[in-house]
């Protein structure tokens, strides 16, 4: 099939004018494409119209764009009744309700109405490609182009290719995705696609975790802020996008993919979902609110003023050993250098992927003075330890009052394999892993949609190459070791690059 995806007078019709379909037409017109616009509810595509023209309006004032581009680009978008007047447009995306029904019901009546050659594209965000095609007569034509919420900030569109999708299809698609000043990425169909799919890795492993008594919920937060360096912790997150889009999609995305345990939902979550405790939209969820609906964290305990006598750090980890040692010497510590702790010293491991449990058994250290300090992560803006199930108060707050005496906040969880950090990241990456290993989407394309579509501070592989995927795989086999369940079990794309010691975007040719 010939299209020219370049063509100046490119026609893309937008229906459902509703929160993302809007966005569409505006980024649509602003990049010097015709639009035409329907919405099922009357007037609706005209007061969207008109959000896009103050929207347009509002970028010229600050400079973003001149008035006569407002002017052309508003001339560009037209307002059609029905989708029976979409013959003129070369391509049509669909943003109505997420329902497989009605959506299956308008591309049928579509295709009757658009010339053989037109493109149909749906903004689906959860339902499954292939399934939304399957029905129709010329499925070839048939792909997904879905966008994030606000559409004009956000600069992600994945291109889906559905099992029938012909490549000229989304190749056009791809080009089209640029000239509406958006980042393509291609991918095949699956569920959660990409980003939706690696976003599970952070919310559902900090929900796994809390569940489990680790942590509280403002604690993981802080750790995967200032340790991991997101912007937002997972349960700020899922209380921005609420609890009733959150967990549904969390569900959705397991089952799709016949209760694979790696996406499994967490009843938290669910709780939350079912009690209405949504986060912010309902003024409270993990967090409470305050009368400007801003989320209010429980403060941190000042650090305890104790100070251990002596410190033995274990040298079982070399890496953390040297880590740990350097920094406890800037601290003025005294530290025992000899093969075995003293008889009082507070006993400090570094453990990758094992709980302090097994670092202390396992190590034959003793418990009661074994305090775990997570070191994959730069220490600078904060600190995360643990201890045992049975350290003595007394040495876990030497631990805390040592590593917070130059002033760098501590978190204090409770006996966890990867702490917070660790089993947190170790998930983001075993699932783009996976992601990569179905040939869903090539790595690099990973990285590139997880930073842009979720505002990560790297991609899984990134992640994976900066802490080294022998580690990452470290942290997921103690997991999957001490807990026995193959949510943890590492995916082979990781696992045989880390045995190689080679990076994780090395393909296979
Ligand atoms: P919305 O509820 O804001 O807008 C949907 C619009 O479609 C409404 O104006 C409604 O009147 C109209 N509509 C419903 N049925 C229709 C039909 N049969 N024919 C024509 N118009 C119809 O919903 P939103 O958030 O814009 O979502 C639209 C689609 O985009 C859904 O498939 C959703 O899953 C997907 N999506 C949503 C994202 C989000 O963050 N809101 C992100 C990415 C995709």
């Amino acid at each position: 099939m010939k299209f020219d995806a370049n063509r100046p007078d490119l026609t893309i019709g937008v229906i459902g004018t509703g929160a993302m379909g809007r966005g569409i037409v505006q980024v649509a017109a602003a990049g010097g494409m015709n639009v035409l616009m329907t919405d099922s509810r009357p007037g609706a595509a005209q007061e969207a119209r008109d959000f896009v023209e103050k929207m347009l309006t509002r970028a010229a004032e600050k400079g973003g764009m001149s008035r006569e581009d407002v002017v052309s680009a508003m001339l560009r978008i037209g307002v059609v009744s029905s989708p029976a007047e979409m013959k003129p447009c070369h391509v049509v995306i669909e943003a109505i309700v997420e329902n497989l029904e009605a959506k299956q019901q308008l591309f049928a009546e579509l295709e009757n109405v658009v010339s053989p050659d037109c493109i149909l594209a749906t903004n689906t965000s959860s339902l499954s490609v292939t399934t939304i095609g399957a029905k129709l007569k010329t499925p070839q034509r048939f792909a997904g182009l879905h966008f994030f919420n606000p559409v004009p900030l956000m600069k992600l569109v994945e291109v889906i290719d559905g099992l029938r999708t012909e490549n000229w299809v989304s190749e056009a698609l791809m080009v089209i995705g640029r000239r509406l000043t958006r980042e393509p990425v291609r991918l095949t169909d699956a569920p959660g696609f990409l980003v939706n799919q690696v976003g599970r890795g952070f919310t559902l492993e900090a929900a796994h975790l809390a569940y489990e008594g680790v942590s509280g919920f403002a604690d993981v937060d802080r750790v995967m802020r200032d340790v991991g360096g997101f912007r937002m912790g997972p349960f700020e997150l899922m209380e921005l996008t609420g609890l009733d889009v959150t967990h549904p999609a969390s569900e959705l995305i397991y089952n799709q993919f016949f209760q694979e345990p790696r996406y499994r939902p967490n009843l938290i979550m669910r709780a939350r979902y079912e009690a209405g405790v949504l986060g912010r939209k309902s003024g409270k969820g993990f967090y409470d609110y305050d009368a400007e609906m801003k989320a209010i964290a429980p403060p941190e305990p000042a650090p305890p003023a104790a100070y251990p006598g002596h410190v033995w750090v274990s040298p079982a980890e070399h890496h953390g050993h040297a880590v740990l040692t350097e920094l406890l010497k800037k601290m003025g510590a005294s530290i025992e250098t000899g093969p075995k702790p003293g008889a009082n010293a507070l006993i400090l491991v570094t453990p990758i992927g094992d709980d302090a449990t097994s670092c202390a058994v396992e190590q034959e250290l003793d418990p009661k003075r074994t305090v775990a300090v997570d070191t994959l992560f730069p220490m600078a803006k904060r600190r995360t330890i643990m201890g045992t199930p049975v350290t003595d108060h007394v040495y876990r707050n030497a631990a805390h009052g040592l590593l917070a005496s130059d002033g760098v906040p501590v978190t204090v969880c409770r006996d966890s394999p990867g702490f917070i950090a660790q089993r947190i990241v170790a998930m983001i990456v075993n699932i783009g892993c996976s992601i990569a290993q179905s040939r869903t989407a090539q790595p690099s394309d990973i990285d590139k949609a997880v930073t842009l579509g979720l505002n990560y501070p790297n991609g899984p592989f990134k992640f994976g190459d900066v802490l080294g995927a022998e580690r990452i795989h470290r942290v997921l086999s103690s997991m999957y070791r001490i807990y026995g369940d193959p949510r943890y079990r590492p995916n082979i794309w990781l696992t045989r690059r880390a045995r190689l010691g080679v990076s994780l975007l090395t393909q296979e040719p």
